[in-house]
């Protein structure tokens, strides 16, 4: 496994960053891939337009749970547009790159996470 993921990969697979689940969250995203069946749920609290607090949860490989792992730490304290913006390769090019067959899974932590604020600013316009 050491040979085809980086270290920071493996930092974050072993030792993920906001991990877990927040009960009265403001707002949830889950995405699956049909391929893998590997599930993604994020969790974001938000405040003044920025997310303050954000988990996750996943039932996810190696590269997915690194993924998230990472990008929780890249989004935390970003305005939701800015956070909105964040792509998988952003996700895959700060943990020094992920092999082309992993892509799919830097995709899960993206699309969950936009998936969150989708759910956010929809339970606001109610
Ligand atoms: Fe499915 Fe990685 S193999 S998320």
């Amino acid at each position: 496994m050491s040979d085809i993921y980086t270290k920071k990969v493996l930092n974050h697979f072993r030792n993920p960053r906001n991990m877990g689940e927040i009960k009265d969250a403001d707002g949830t995203g889950t995405v699956g891939n049909p391929t893998c069946g590997d599930v993604m749920t994020i969790y974001i609290k938000v405040k003044d337009d920025r997310i303050i607090d954000i988990k996750f949860k996943t039932y996810g490989c190696t590269a997915a749970i690194a993924s998230t792992s990472i990008a929780t730490e890249l989004v935390k304290g970003k305005t939701l547009d800015e956070a909105m913006k964040l792509t998988r390769d952003d996700v895959a090019n700060e943990l020094g790159g992920l092999p082309a067959i992993k892509m799919h899974c830097s995709n899960l932590a993206a699309d969950a996470l936009h998936e969150a604020i989708k759910d956010y600013r929809k339970e606001k316009k109610k």
